[in-house]
């Protein structure tokens, strides 16, 4: 017994002799367990808790218990989840490097909603699961109140209330009276085990997580470092799949040990001369090739429609493939053209203006060869751009150079007069 315990209630169960934890007493009833919960809610107590076998209704206002502020958090999460991914989609794509893909806007909410719909329910979900542990000051092993017998009852008929010796206005001798006049048919002061070892993290424990969480830091040290340092080894692979494995592509040569699959280690026999892959055989010289004999071909070829269909795909294509480096005005001051000055790109020339008269005077034909193979520092398209469409290129920019030098007689003459 210690010396503080005044009362004339027992002290019972283990462990009298370590720190006080704080009080708890028995109650009968539920009806009993509310009425003391409102008298203890009534002193001010604010480290307490009611223990039953089953949910008692009523308890919560009896005890006082708040709504908890859970949901504001969740709701917070997900809105900073939802504005979060929407600046980043926004930042990225939009503002940092906006990068026309197939002429699509930089910027769309509707191609970023699972973005946008992922990182909210992701924010919100982790806070609510967080939340919960955090405000309950989760998670918790062991508490003293298991040390005393009576306390069993709790999951079977007993309903009790404790008082922590941690509450602010926590007096033994005060609450011990309060819980005894509330009706309590047994009243008992828990205590701590006086071997602190006992009801602290074993050290064992600790020094687990503390070296864990060293060790958890490892990783990123070696990535800050790879960041900074260059290596003459190739890169860790941790999961090889298939990466590596002896195969051939068409027409490789490969010799597996002494056994090639034929004799000059070739995987396949290389096509007769002249061989022509089916449905390949493009003899036409004005519409695959541009020419019309040996000169580029000023007109074009009768595969194209020459109308507003043809006008708009030339058009859309255009916009799509030139853009980016042309501009949609054909200038030349497209998106990675401003790119490559932002960054200051040393290798970066400038695409030429399709206004320039060196490109103007270009027959038809010509253009559609840049298109095809490219021209000095600009790629060609040939993979990309089927003939028909690169044809219809080539007739939308008569159309843009056109624009830039209209006459007045290009005017319908019904239209003239709101030329100013
Ligand atoms: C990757 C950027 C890029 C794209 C995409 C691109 N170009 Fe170019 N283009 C250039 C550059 C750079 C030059 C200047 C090349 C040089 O002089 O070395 C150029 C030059 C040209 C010229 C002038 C050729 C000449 O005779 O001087 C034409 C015409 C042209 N481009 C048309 C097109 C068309 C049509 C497309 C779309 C199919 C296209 N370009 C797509 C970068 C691009």
């Amino acid at each position: 017994m210690t010396t503080e315990n005044q009362s004339d209630i027992p002290e019972t169960g283990p462990g009298g002799e370590g720190p006080l934890h704080g009080v708890l007493a028995e109650y009968e009833t539920p009806g009993e367990l509310i009425e003391a919960a409102k008298a203890v809610r009534d002193a001010g107590y604010t480290k307490w808790d009611c223990h039953s076998p089953f949910p008692v209704h009523g308890l919560d206002p009896a005890m006082g218990i708040r709504p908890t502020v859970l949901p504001l958090l969740v709701f917070a999460a997900g809105i900073a989840g939802l504005g979060g991914s929407i600046l980043l989609v926004w930042w990225m794509n939009a503002h940092n490097w906006p990068w026309i893909v197939a002429g699509m806007p930089a910027f769309s909410l509707p191609a970023n909603i699972p973005i946008l719909f992922e990182s909210t329910i992701l924010l919100a979900g982790i806070t609510a699961f967080f939340g919960v542990w955090a405000l309950n000051r989760l998670p918790k092993l062991w508490n003293p109140l298991f040390k005393s017998d009576r306390f069993l009852k709790a999951t079977d008929n007993g309903f009790f209330i404790s008082i922590e010796a941690a509450d602010p206005q926590f007096e033994r001798d005060k609450a011990e009276t309060l819980l005894k006049d509330a009706g309590a048919t047994a009243v008992e002061a828990i205590h701590l085990d006086p071997d602190p070892t006992r009801w602290q993290i074993p050290r064992p424990i600790l020094a687990f997580i503390v070296i864990t969480a060293i060790l958890g830091l490892v990783p990123f040290a070696f990535i800050a470092k790879a960041r900074v340092t260059h290596g003459d080894q190739p890169r860790i692979h941790v999961f090889p799949d298939m990466d590596f494995q002896v195969k051939a592509d068409t027409q490789q040569r490969l010799v597996i040990d002494d056994s090639p699959v034929f004799r000059d280690g070739q995987v396949t026999r290389p096509p007769v001369e002249g061989t022509v892959p089916r449905g390949q055989l493009r003899q036409d010289d004005h519409f695959y090739r541009g020419l019309e004999g040996d000169e580029w071909a000023t007109t074009f070829p009768a595969q194209l429609d020459i109308d507003t269909s043809t006008m708009d795909r030339g058009h859309e294509q255009y916009n799509v493939y030139c853009a980016p480096c042309h501009g949609e005005d054909g200038l030349g001051g497209g998106p990675i053209h401003e790119r490559a000055l932002e960054i200051q790109s040393p290798e970066w020339l400038m695409p030429t203006s399709i206004h320039d008269q060196n490109v103007t005077r270009q027959p038809h034909g010509q253009l559609y060869n840049t298109i095809s193979h490219g021209i000095r520092t600009m790629p060609g398209y040939r993979a990309q751009i089927d003939e028909e469409d690169r044809w219809a290129i080539v007739l939308y920019l008569r159309a843009l150079q056109r624009s830039q030098k209209a006459l007045p007689d290009d005017v319908p003459p019904e239209e003239r007069a709101q030329i100013r």
